[in-house]
Order: C-alpha cells, then sequence, then structure tokens
C-alpha cells in the first residue's frame, strides 16, 4: 500500500506500507523529515532515503504504536476482537492516537486531518471498552468499534478510550488481580494538586463492578507527547547522574521553563508513594505540533505501580521496593538526593493526606475486598514516607 506518513496536516514521507506485516518496504520521497517521529530523526540520512536502517526503525516505530506484547490479558483482548496480533489493528483507523497526531494516508485518497482525527471525530468505544476491562464480553460484532484510538494504546495495564460529555478519558484497570494501581494513581493526583505540582487528574471510577482510574486526555490537536525514551535515544547513556543532568540541560536547551524544578518535583512525588515504575516511556514533554517547539514538561502521569503494589503480604512487614532514575534502579533515598532544594516543599500541605486516602480505600471495600490490615499497613507506608519527608526537609542546608 502506497501512502504518505502525515503529522496532522504536514507530508512527512511518502512510503510503501505492508498492512499484513506491518513493514516498510521502501521509502519513494522525504518530504519534511522536520515533522517525523522525534525519535526517527536521528536515524534519517540525507541523500540516502533508502538506508536500511531508517526503513528498519521506521518501520519500529509505527508496530510500536500498537499494544505492547507485554498488555494485561492479550490473549484474551484479541480474541475478544477477532484478531491474530496487535498490528493488525494498526490501518484499522490510520494509525492514529490520542497522543500524538501521526497517521498513514493512502496515497489515493482525499482524507483529511479535520474529518478523522479522533480528537474532534467521536468514535464507537462501548466494545472495546468490554472487550478491555470485562471479565466477561463477548467477541465484538461491529466493524467500528476497531476504528478506535484504542489500537494505539501503549504499557502493561487493561485500558479503554471513552468519550463522556464530549471529553476523552482514558480509563485504566489494575494488573491481573491487583486493584491498588488506580487508588495509587487517584492518590498522586490528590499529593500534586496540594504540593502544586503539574499533573494529569486521576479520578476513582466503576465499570462493571470493576475499579478503574480515570483521566482526560492531556494532548490537545496542536500537540503531541514525545516521551524522555524518544529524547535520550540520540544521547549518550551513563548510568549515572548525568543522564538526569543531561535530560534537565536539553529540556533547559529547548526553552522550558523550571525543568529542573518540574523533573524534581516528579521524583519528590515518586518518593512519597514509592512509586517504582518511573521508567522513560512514564514522561516526556509536549511539543506543538505546528511549529514544533516544546512547551512544557509533560504533566506528570502513570503513578499506579506504587505503595509497595508488589510486594503485600498480610502476615509480612513491607520490603521496601526500589525506585527509576533514568535507566537506574536505586533506593527512593538515594533518588530523593537530586532534589536540590527540598525546602522549597511546603511539607504541611499534606497534613491530612493519610487519612483521606485510608478513607477513599474504605469507601470501595466492597468492590475490592481490601482487609483492614491491608489498608492500615498501606496507610503506614504512606505516613511513614511523608514523615522521612519532613525529616528530609528539617534536616536540608
Ligand atoms: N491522559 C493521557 N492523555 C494522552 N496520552 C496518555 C494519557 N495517559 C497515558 N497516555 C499515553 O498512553 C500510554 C500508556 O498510559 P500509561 O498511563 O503509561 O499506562 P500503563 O500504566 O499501562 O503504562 C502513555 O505512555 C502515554 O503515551
Ligand atoms: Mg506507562
Amino acid at each position: 500500500m502506497k501512502c504518505i506518513l502525515m503529522n496532522k496536516n504536514k507530508e512527512v514521507l511518502i512510503a510503501e506500507y505492508d498492512p499484513a506485516t506491518s513493514v516498510f518496504t521502501e521509502i519513494y520521497e522525504i518530504n519534511d523529515i522536520n515533522y517525523a517521529p522525534y525519535i526517527l530523526k536521528n536515524f534519517y540520512i540525507k541523500n540516502d532515503i533508502n538506508d536500511s536502517s531508517f526503513r528498519t526503525n521506521l518501520s519500529e516505530w509505527f508496530k510500536n504504536r500498537g499494544i505492547p506484547s507485554w498488555r494485561d490479558k492479550l490473549d484474551l483482548l484479541l480474541h475478544r476482537l477477532n484478531i491474530t496480533a496487535p498490528y493488525e489493528l494498526l490501518d484499522k483507523a490510520f494509525g492514529l492516537s490520542l497522543s500524538d497526531q501521526y497517521w498513514l494516508k493512502p496515497i489515493d485518497s482525499n482524507l483529511y486531518y479535520d474529518d478523522i482525527n479522533f480528537f474532534d471525530n467521536d468514535f464507537d468505544y462501548a466494545e472495546f471498552m468490554e472487550a478491555s476491562l470485562s471479565t466477561n464480553s463477548n467477541q465484538i460484532t461491529k466493524e467500528t468499534s476497531l476504528k478506535t484510538p484504542n489500537n494505539t494504546t501503549d504499557g502493561m495495564l487493561k485500558k479503554a478510550w471513552i468519550i463522556d460529555n464530549g471529553i476523552r478519558y482514558l480509563l485504566k484497570g489494575g494488573y491481573k488481580n491487583e486493584t491498588l494501581q488506580p487508588f495509587n494513581e487517584v492518590l498522586a493526583s490528590e499529593i500534586c494538586k496540594r504540593l502544586g505540582f503539574n499533573h494529569v487528574e486521576y479520578t476513582i471510577d466503576t465499570y462493571k463492578d470493576i475499579v478503574v482510574s480515570k483521566c482526560p486526555c492531556f494532548i490537545t490537536k496542536d500537540t503531541e507527547l514525545i516521551t524522555c525514551y524518544q529524547i535520550k535515544n540520540d544521547m549518550q547513556r551513563h548510568d549515572s547522574i548525568e543522564d538526569y543532568e543531561e535530560y534537565i540541560k536539553k529540556l533547559e536547551e529547548h526553552n522550558i521553563e523550571n525543568a529542573r524544578e518540574k523533573i524534581e518535583n516528579m521524583f519528590i512525588l515518586d518518593y512519597i508513594i514509592m512509586n517504582e515504575d518511573r521508567h522513560l516511556n512514564n514522561f516526556g514533554i509536549i511539543r506543538d505540533v505546528n511549529t514544533l517547539e516544546w512547551i512544557d514538561v509533560a504533566p506528570i502521569f502513570d503513578n499506579g505501580q506504587s505503595l509497595n503494589i508488589e510486594y503485600y503480604d498480610e502476615e509480612e512487614v513491607h520490603i521496601s521496593g526500589s525506585g527509576r532514575l533514568f535507566y537506574e534502579v536505586k533506593p527512593f533515598d538515594e533518588i530523593i538526593k537530586v532534589v536540590k532544594n527540598i525546602k522549597r516543599i511546603d511539607i504541611s500541605k499534606l497534613d491530612g493526606l493519610v487519612e483521606w486516602f485510608d478513607d477513599l480505600l474504605h469507601q470501595y471495600q466492597h468492590l475490592t475486598n481490601y482487609s483492614d490490615t491491608r489498608i492500615n499497613k498501606l496507610c503506614i507506608l504512606l505516613n511513614r514516607q511523608i514523615n522521612k519527608l519532613k525529616e528530609l526537609i528539617l534536616n536540608n542546608d
């Protein structure tokens, strides 16, 4: 299939795409490499449009837009969608997403972005939501159910984009039988709100008695999310604090205001909730897709893998997990040292937070079946981290 890789209304390149394998077999023309996905620009060699490394990376990038192989309960989802692999979904809706503005336009079509993008145009999400989140769902029946931005979501958790009152929201479940992720997301939002950190607002919702988190889309038709993974891809890897410092430098070079403080805020949140999953695709920047200007650090998102979620044991004391600082896995007490002036945090804003979380967890006990012991242990852990942060603030000079 001959097609044009588009970034909103801009033509990036013209290529031959094979939907059966999701591979780009030939590149005919590069129209504007500047508008290509950030990660691809580094692979582009001027005057050699059929350089195999560029083509391979283009195919990789496109395939990676699909649902990843590590998605929780992927086999069941594929069965319910009546397909055999996630990449089969990529040509059902031009590869459109709600996290950026790329799409594949068949060369002989006269489609317009305005008529097909999912920011303006509604989509039929009901069957996909059921297939993704429900414990008992039938196979989908409608062809339109496969024309949604759900074809291009990343991440491990079961999830679905829905429309509620005209607003696009992402619903996310827990992992396997665990249901704490949604509560951790809401806790993170509450902390960010109190401390004034720019964040994605998560609330608790239920779908057929399943607890999910719900957050609005933070991308608009004029923006895209570029994750740190993409930005770091052509930068030297040090496996040390240098990775962090060079990332901040890069953001500052692109005139992002208070970049350091914003990145610090994310690690302060991770410290309080003991988030173990701050990998490089769980943060990034927002770019203007029209001007290619870097606008800001992306609001803090994906905070579910926290509060020792993987180590809960009714009988045992908690084991403390480790956090992530770029390529390194380190104790939280080490990572927090990157914050230059921890005294700028007004910790009194977290007064009553533990009681608030305790309340939230009790409210949903009839759905989660968490024992009082578990809730208590979660609150003790949260309280411990807040107190440790208080100590750090007191002793910082
Ligand atoms: N509110 C949002 N608006 C736009 N894109 C989002 C939003 N939340 C998540 N995404 C995109 O979806 C991906 C998966 O979401 P994430 O919350 O990280 O799920 P998981 O917990 O499964 O990793 C993110 O990496 C990001 O690219
Ligand atoms: Mg994620």
